[in-house]
Parts: C-alpha cells; sequence; structure tokens
C-alpha cells in the first residue's frame, strides 16, 4: 500500500527511518508533502498536493504538521478524495474531533489518531479497547513530557524553569511554541481528546480550568522537598452523578504516590473501570522514534484492514469539583496579605513568600488564587495530595 506523508519535522523522519527498515513491499512512503521551499533531500519529496490526492494508489494520508487549521483542510481535503488518515496532531484533532470523525464515517475511510496523545504509550488504543467491556470511570496521569522534564530536573539538577525548558526543546519533546507545553494547553487538547474517547463525549475548551508551571520557582521546589512532596502536573477525569469533572493542573504529590515517581519525560496514564481497577500505562510520551511508532502502528492497522471502533461525541455534562482542599502557594509580599482570612502556615525564602494552607472550600481558594495572580503573574500555586490512609 502507498502513503503520503505531510510534514518532514521530528516525527515524520522517524516514520521514514523506521518504514525503510522494515524492507516491507507492501508498504511505500510514495510522497512526503513540502510547504515551505525546502532541499529536496528525498526522491518522495513533493510540493504538489492536488497530486497527491489525485493519486489512486496513495490509499492513506499521514498528517504530521503542527497547528490544526491548516492539517484540517488537508486532511479533510484527503478523507474527501477517499483516504483514510492517520495523525500526531492533538491541535488539529481536539479543535476538530467530531468533523473528523464524522468525515470519516461519511466517506468510509479510517481516521487513526492514537499518536496525538501520549506518544509512544498506546494510550487512546487501549482506552477504546476497554472501554468495550467496562465503562470508564476516571482517567488521570502525565500527559506532557516536556513539562515533567522540566519538574524533574529542577528537583535533581536544580535546573531553573527555563533552562528546563531549553533542554526538553534540545531533546525534541516541546511544541514550537513551547508556552503550550508551560501553560498546559497541550495537556488540554490531550484531555479534550481522552474524554471524547473514554466517554464518547465533546469537552470543550471552555469547559474546564487549566493551570501549568508559570511562576514556579527554584525555591518553591526546595520548598516541596522539605515536606516530602514531590510537584507533577496532572490530567484528570472523572465521572461523578453530577456529570464529568475536568482539570489540569499541578500536584503536590507525597514522595510514596507512584506518578511522584515518573521521571525525564515520561508519561503515566492511570485509567479505572468497575471490574479492572486501576490500570497504569507508563512510557515515552514525546520525542520522534515514539510517536512515530504509534502512527506507524495505526499505519498497519489500516493496512492490515482492522476496523474502528465507532465513535460518536455527545453533548456531556461537566461538573466543578467541589470540597475541600490544601494548597501551597508561593508568590511575593505585596500580593501575600490578599490570603490573610486563611489559616496558613507561612515561610520565607529569599523574598518569596510560602504559603501551605489548611483545608479550605477548593473553589473559594481557587478563585482567590486566580484573583492573586492578576496581581503577581509569578505567583505559583498547586494542590496537595493528601498521603493516603
Ligand atoms: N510537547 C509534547 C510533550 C509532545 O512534551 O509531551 C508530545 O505530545
Amino acid at each position: 500500500m502507498k502513503i503520503a506523508m505531510l510534514g518532514w519535522g521530528t516525527v515524520a523522519r522517524s516514520l521514514m527511518e523506521q518504514i525503510e527498515k522494515r524492507h516491507d513491499p507492501t508498504l511505500q512512503a510514495a510522497a512526503i508533502l513540502i510547504r515551505k521551499p525546502h532541499p529536496l533531500t528525498h526522491p518522495a519529496m513533493t510540493y504538489d498536493y492536488a497530486a497527491i490526492l489525485a493519486d489512486p494508489q496513495i490509499e492513506i494520508v499521514v498528517e504530521m504538521i503542527s497547528g490544526a487549521e491548516a492539517a484540517w483542510n488537508y486532511c479533510r481535503q484527503a478523507m474527501e478524495a477517499g483516504k483514510s488518515v492517520v495523525t500526531s496532531n492533538k491541535a488539529m484533532v481536539s479543535a476538530h474531533y467530531g468533523e473528523l470523525l464524522e468525515l470519516a464515517k461519511k466517506q468510509q475511510v479510517q481516521f487513526r489518531y492514537d499518536a496525538s496523545v501520549a506518544g509512544g504509550i498506546p494510550w487512546l488504543r487501549t482506552i477504546s479497547a476497554l472501554k468495550a467491556t467496562d465503562p470508564i470511570l476516571a482517567v488521570e496521569g502525565i500527559f506532557n513530557g516536556t513539562t515533567n522534564y522540566i519538574l524533574d530536573h529542577m528537583e535533581r539538577d536544580g535546573l531553573s524553569l527555563s533552562e528546563g525548558i531549553v533542554q526538553a526543546q534540545r531533546l525534541g519533546y516541546a511544541e514550537a511554541d513551547p508556552s503550550a507545553d508551560l501553560e498546559g494547553e497541550d495537556l488540554a487538547r490531550k484531555l479534550m481528546i481522552s474524554a471524547g474517547c473514554a466517554f464518547s463525549g465533546r469537552l470543550l475548551r471552555d469547559q474546564f480550568k487549566v493551570q501549568g508551571l508559570q511562576g514556579l520557582t527554584n525555591q518553591d521546589i526546595q520548598a516541596f522537598e522539605a515536606k516530602k512532596k514531590r510537584c507533577r502536573l496532572l490530567s484528570v477525569l472523572k465521572k461523578t452523578e453530577a456529570g464529568i469533572q475536568a482539570r489540569v493542573e499541578p500536584i503536590l504529590l507525597p514522595l510514596s504516590a507512584p506518578l511522584a515517581q515518573i521521571r525525564d519525560n515520561l508519561n503515566a496514564g492511570v485509567l479505572r473501570t468497575a471490574s479492572l481497577g486501576e490500570l497504569t500505562l507508563i512510557g515515552q510520551g514525546a520525542g520522534g522514534p515514539p510517536t512515530a511508532h504509534a502512527v506507524l502502528t495505526d499505519i498497519l492497522e489500516i493496512v492490515k484492514g482492522c476496523p474502528v471502533a465507532p465513535l460518536r461525541l455527545r453533548e456531556m455534562k461537566i461538573s466543578e469539583a467541589a470540597g475541600d482542599a490544601r494548597y501551597y502557594v508561593g508568590t511575593n509580599d505585596q500580593t501575600a496579605p490578599l490570603f490573610s482570612g486563611v489559616t496558613a502556615e507561612i515561610r520565607r525564602s529569599e523574598g518569596r513568600v510560602q504559603l501551605w494552607t489548611q483545608m479550605e472550600d477548593s473553589r473559594q481558594l481557587q478563585a482567590l488564587i486566580t484573583h492573586a495572580r492578576t496581581l503577581d503573574p509569578q505567583l505559583f500555586a498547586a494542590r496537595i495530595q493528601e498521603e493516603e490512609a
């Protein structure tokens, strides 16, 4: 079978290597679409998408560019031309999820996107296999390699936040614009896709809160260490009677918590069903070879003629998490007095005021933190996860 690749970045190059290593005459990368002037370093490179669309021998278009809209146009045209689509592009899937599924159904082609969440971990594939037996009750985990790498190396090597970003970029984990990693938007996209896959529901970006690592300092990290806590940026989806809870936020975990052990750029996805209990998948969630591995797995399933489980996204009721919680807040002297009504242990470190609050109504505390952040954009806050009894 012939495929066309869109893009020539880290994932596309790794995919080409993995295809060439197979020496499989039944799978041929017949075209690589190049969008900007570029030396034609591979014989399959072309600027002509119309020729790809018109070639009946090309049955799969593999989209690996960044950004949502151009990618959506390419994928839409490919499906309208009767070709199956495989993508690693979470920006496009999260923005056009329902439309992509509907169009694939209408055109009777396959749409596969396992590589769009958690890179090399068979995450969406596992969710959709397991939910056929038992409804998914909750999904949580670490789904951004860049921020996990940064947190781990701030803790272990004393890197600053900005040094961590530079290293993650150098290692090929970070997005083209690393603020999407740092501010949690990359995770928001992955949460929307995971929600669709787990609950067959449409989760919109304005229906849940996202907090990233902005403002985190080395003094904060030292304060966590002194309290025997480790910070991880977690994504959570939970089915409750009031609706689906969804959020992305930094959490201070006890050192013994399984997710506190996740190092470097590893991702860890935990899913729960009534009869299975918890299942955790840990692995490489970013980088060329693992992501290309997921893309190739999708391609080979199409080549083998494996059907995709039908999926249609419905409206979903969303509910905000309620109840009491404890928070850590690192801020400056001018903003700290805003928290005077909150019972908290207060410490100081090199000009940073560090508050460890007592149990408070989490919504009120979050509203206060959101307001305080408008005065101190370098404020860092994290919910504290209590030790298991
Ligand atoms: N920037 C992303 C990450 C790439 O670091 O996880 C994989 O989605």
